[in-house]
Order: structure tokens, then C-alpha cells, then sequence
């Protein structure tokens, strides 16, 4: 079976196209966490919101320690997606975090902003309990796709309306483990 980029195979009937290399992530993570270094107060809370950040977040914070930042972290695990490729604007917390946020500055991290469900419901969950600021870091960022007012303070690379898997993102759980970001030719 053929491998791309040293990952995972593919059928003779699906391949993966590269949109984002993994040497172009990388490199754009290392700028982003001096941004996110010099922008954020020291002890910034980190929130990767699961399952899709896990990869991106695992590599942002040792990028940010590089960049001198030894900060905090805690998971939250949010769905508003069930096994298909489509929003269902529905938010729940799947799994609440073990932190409390009361009078601290919390980064949100997630792997990407598609309609903004997600990441609005995120923001006004840890306001409301009183996070002192709220920011939104963002991989990739759909701006076509949006459906509620929001901005990620820092964000990766702006993509095309296309669905995206790999590092990270999944079609119905799969192709989480690709070093790269590719969108599905079937
Ligand atoms: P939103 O609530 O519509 O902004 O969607 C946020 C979540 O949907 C992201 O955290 C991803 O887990 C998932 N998602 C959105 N677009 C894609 C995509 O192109 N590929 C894989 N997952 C996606
Ligand atoms: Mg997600």
C-alpha cells in the first residue's frame, strides 16, 4: 500500500492530498507560541478542548516552552459533532475540567474554527465562571464557514470550505495520526 509522507496508508481508492505539510505546521506553531509567549500574562491557564486539539496541543506546549512559557494545563472535552462531517450546533461537555478558572487567564486551544459553536460555547463557559480573560488559539481557521460572531486571537493558517483530516482531525475517528493536513480525494 502507498504511504505519503511517511504516514499512513492509503487504499488504492482514497488518497489524502497535502494541504499543510508537517514541516509547514511546524514551523508555524514556533511563531505562534512567542506571539502567544509575549501576548498572554505568565501562568496562563492552557485549555485544548478534545479530542481533535490533542496533537496540535501536545506540540504547542513544547513550543511554548521553547519559548520560555511554563505554563499550566488542563483538557475539556466538547462535542458538537456526531460520527458526521456536519456541525450539530449543539454544544455538551463531554468531560469538564479539574482546574477551576475563577480570576485566572485561560487560553483556549482547539484544532480548528469552523462554524465557532464550539469555541462560543467554550469562551462563555469559563467567563461565565469567571476567568479573568478568555483567548482563542486556533490551528486553521474557516472563515466561510462561520455561523456566530467570533475571532480567534491567534490562529495557524486561514483554510478553504473544504473538510480537512490529519494531525489531529478526524473523518467519523480516523486519519487523527497523520503528520500533515489533507483533505480526502475518494
Ligand atoms: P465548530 O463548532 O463548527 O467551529 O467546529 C469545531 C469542531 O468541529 C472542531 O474542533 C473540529 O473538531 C470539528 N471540525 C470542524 N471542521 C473540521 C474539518 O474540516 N475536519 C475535521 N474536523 C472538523
Ligand atoms: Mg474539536
Amino acid at each position: 500500500m502507498p504511504v505519503i509522507e511517511g504516514c499512513l496508508p492509503v487504499t488504492d481508492r482514497m488518497r489524502i492530498a497535502v494541504r499543510i505539510s508537517s514541516a509547514e505546521i511546524a514551523a508555524r506553531i514556533e511563531d505562534m507560541a512567542r506571539d502567544i509567549r509575549a501576548a498572554m500574562p505568565d501562568e496562563t491557564l492552557l485549555v485544548p478542548v478534545l479530542t481533535g486539539s490533542f496533537v496540535f496541543a501536545a506540540d504547542l506546549v513544547r513550543a511554548l516552552a521553547r519559548a520560555g512559557a511554563d505554563w499550566p494545563l488542563d483538557f475539556m472535552t466538547l462535542s458538537s459533532y456526531g460520527a458526521g462531517t456536519e456541525s450539530s450546533g449543539r454544544v455538551q461537555i463531554v468531560r469538564d475540567l479539574r482546574e477551576t478558572v475563577t480570576g485566572r487567564p485561560v487560553l483556549v486551544i482547539d484544532d480548528i474554527l469552523d462554524t465557532g459553536n464550539t469555541l462560543l460555547f467554550a469562551r462563555n463557559l469559563l467567563r461565565e465562571r469567571g476567568a479573568s480573560d478568555v483567548k482563542i488559539c486556533a490551528l486553521l481557521d474557516k472563515p466561510s464557514r462561520r455561523r456566530v460572531d467570533l475571532t480567534a486571537d491567534f490562529t495557524g493558517f486561514s483554510v478553504a470550505d473544504e473538510f480537512l483530516v490529519g494531525y489531529g482531525l478526524d473523518k467519523a475517528g480516523r486519519h487523527r495520526g497523520l503528520a500533515y493536513i489533507g483533505a480526502i480525494e475518494e
